[in-house]
């Protein structure tokens, strides 16, 4: 799959850019000690670092991510951090359900879920969407991080190439329509450099 070879070289030509936004994301999935959080797609683990903070020693976070290549990399950094509390599987989206995160957690909801750079990405991403909502648990909050490109640019082209990604869709609306609570929050960083607009939109599911 492309995202293996895509994985090879992901974190040296991109993280750089990303990684000054990242904790925005997990700071809006609002996760306290012992929580637990689902990271789809998971990619290398480049959000592994800030979820395993956020809930803390007691807590479990989940990484999903249907490359082997990506899941690998994660795996290294996992084991390099020495992190006790994350689970990796290797799946597809379309698959994701309670029974995969009763099977990894033993709890069939989650207290957030994070998908990065996820829905622009994955296939069939309305059904995803739906399905990942509800793996939160009521109360609990679903965070997307991603781009939407309103004018598509040369940069908008190249980066949906190398990414896979289609950043003319609006994510966020499926979880606007689900939730009461959603805020969109457009980051300081360059569309020129990121192909369009990087975001945080977050919701809470209600009860
Ligand atoms: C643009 S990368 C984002 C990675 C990471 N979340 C980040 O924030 O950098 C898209 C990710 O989606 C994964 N992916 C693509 N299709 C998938 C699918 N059908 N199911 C699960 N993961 C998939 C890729 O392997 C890749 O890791």
């Amino acid at each position: 799959m492309w995202y293996d070879v895509f994985s090879l070289f992901y974190d040296r030509a991109l993280e750089d850019l990303y990684a000054p936004f990242r904790p925005a994301a997990v700071e809006a999935l609002h996760l306290a000690d012992g929580d637990a959080v689902l990271d789809l797609p998971c990619g290398t683990g480049q959000s592994l670092s800030g979820l395993t903070e956020a809930v803390g020693p007691g807590g479990s976070v989940l990484g999903v991510d249907a490359s082997g290549g990506m899941l690998r990399r994660a795996r290294r950094r996992v084991e390099r951090a020495g992190w006790s509390g994350v689970t990796l599987r290797k799946a597809r989206a379309e698959d994701v359900d309670a029974a995969l995160v009763e099977a990894a957690l033993g709890r069939p909801h989650v207290d957030g879920v994070l998908c990065a750079l996820g829905l622009t990405a994955l296939p069939d991403w309305e059904a995803t969407f739906e399905r990942l909502f509800g793996l939160v648990r009521p109360g609990g909050r679903l965070v997307l991080f991603d781009v939407v490109a309103a004018e598509r640019t040369a940069a908008t082209r190249s980066v949906e190439l190398v990414a896979r990604a289609d950043f003319s869709r609006e994510v966020w609306r499926p979880l606007r329509a689900a939730a009461d609570d959603v805020e969109r929050t457009d980051l300081p960083a360059d569309p020129k450099t990121f192909g369009g607009q990087l975001y945080v939109a977050a919701g809470t599911r209600p009860a």
